[in-house]
């Protein structure tokens, strides 16, 4: 990333993450602010490196985005008597004068939450907001555009995963990983050597990083639910780490993958270098079928066949964590039963379904047979 990063146009992959962001924040937004249902009475959101707001052909950068998505949901946010809270920071003081002009040249009028702006180092901010993050009946999204990775230590991750109704997103450059090989923050991510040694395939390095956020998490024995998506620009790749305590977050995060990435839901380029043409299929269905599906499909029969996954519920949860939308788990339940492999049965798999009674898979026939010889 250039000094002048914002005096230029986005590129292509920093749309592509703003994308990401807008899409997860305009599903979140309602679940907290267009009805009061719940507990929650104060929506807070946090852009910690915020930047200047615009880039240099005026595209809203993360702190507009949400500047704006928010108006959307003014009359909501009166109805319900929900105060929100929007925290943008930005280290830098020329942006971050700059991100109070961009700010002070839109709509003011009748703001329906309110809004600081510091321009500070990030563990500092971070420390001062911690206690406002920790009150109760409040919602919390953390954004966290950092450049580069050490900013996330293992202290902000542990303090992040200990707050309650938190959902966040950080960002991670695989190039940072590579200069910071002999390091032992790179270290601990990766099996290397004690110079460095070993392969790190660029390609699936934010996955990797994702499965050492995983054991921080069991290690803690704290339950959140963690997902990723990576992002391309010319040979860096970009990561971004999600995380939530809700099961709807990380179906909501699944989701909105997908949309940007309609083959395998996890990146904006060919991640698992297969050459999947969609405009020319081949005649060959399967040959149209990334290798990330035929292996979650492999993997669900095993699990049900096995018996080490039991029920609706398991399937979607196994599916949502890793990053598989249900309508792939319903399809080779189909397929299961129209090749006899299990009876046929009514298995509903979605996140409603999740949240009513859970329904066991039956793997014998017994019942059936025992009907036809009556
Ligand atoms: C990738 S940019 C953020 C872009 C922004 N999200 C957007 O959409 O335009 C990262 C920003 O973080 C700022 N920054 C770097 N280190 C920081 C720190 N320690 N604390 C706060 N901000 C920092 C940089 O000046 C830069 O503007």
């Amino acid at each position: 990333m250039t000094r002048n990063f914002h005096s230029e146009p986005f590129s292509e992959s920093t749309l592509t993450k703003l994308e990401l962001f807008q899409r997860y924040l305009v599903e979140w937004l309602p679940v907290f602010l267009s009805s009061r249902t719940g507990f929650v009475n104060t929506v807070n959101i946090f852009d910690f490196f915020a930047g200047p707001g615009i880039d240099g052909n005026g595209v809203d950068g993360s702190p507009l985005i949400i500047y704006k998505s928010i108006f959307l949901y003014s009359r909501f946010i009166r109805k319900n008597n929900i105060s929100v809270n929007l925290y943008f920071n930005e280290i830098n003081p020329e942006k971050s004068a700059e991100l109070e002009k961009n700010i002070s040249d839109q709509n003011k009028n009748r703001r329906p939450f309110s809004l600081s702006i510091d321009c500070k180092d990030f563990i500092k901010v971070f420390d001062e907001y911690y206690p406002i993050m920790q009150h109760p009946n409040t919602a919390n999204l953390i954004f966290l555009d950092q450049q580069g990775f050490s900013q996330i230590t293992d202290d902000i991750f542990l303090k992040i995963t200990s707050l309650n109704t938190t959902d966040f997103m950080f960002f991670i450059a695989s190039s940072f990983v590579h200069r910071f090989r002999k390091e032992k923050i790179t270290k601990k991510y990766f099996r290397l050597s004690d110079d460095g040694q070993g392969t790190i395939d660029n390609n699936y390095v934010h996955r990797e990083i994702r499965d050492y956020y995983e054991t921080i998490i069991s290690e803690n024995n704290r339950k959140w639910f963690l997902g990723q998506f990576s992002i391309k620009k010319g040979s860096n790749i970009y990561g971004i780490i999600f995380g939530s305590k809700n099961t709807l977050g990380i179906d909501k995060f699944v989701r909105s993958c997908w949309k940007i990435d309609p083959l395998r839901g996890n990146a904006n380029f060919d991640i698992d270098r297969e050459n999947i043409d969609t405009s020319m299929p081949s005649l060959f269905p399967e040959m149209n079928k990334p290798t990330k599906i035929k292996e979650y499909e492999l993997e669900l029969e095993k699990y049900v066949m096995s018996g080490e996954i039991t029920s609706n519920h398991e399937i979607y949860i196994f599916s949502i964590l890793n990053g598989i939308l249900p309508r792939f788990a319903r399809a080779k339940l189909k397929q299961m039963m129209y090749d006899n492999i299990i009876p046929k049965q009514k298995i509903n798999i979605s996140y409603n379904a999740y949240k009513e009674k859970m329904i066991n898979i039956r793997l014998d026939y017994g019942t059936k047979f025992k009907h036809r010889m009556d």
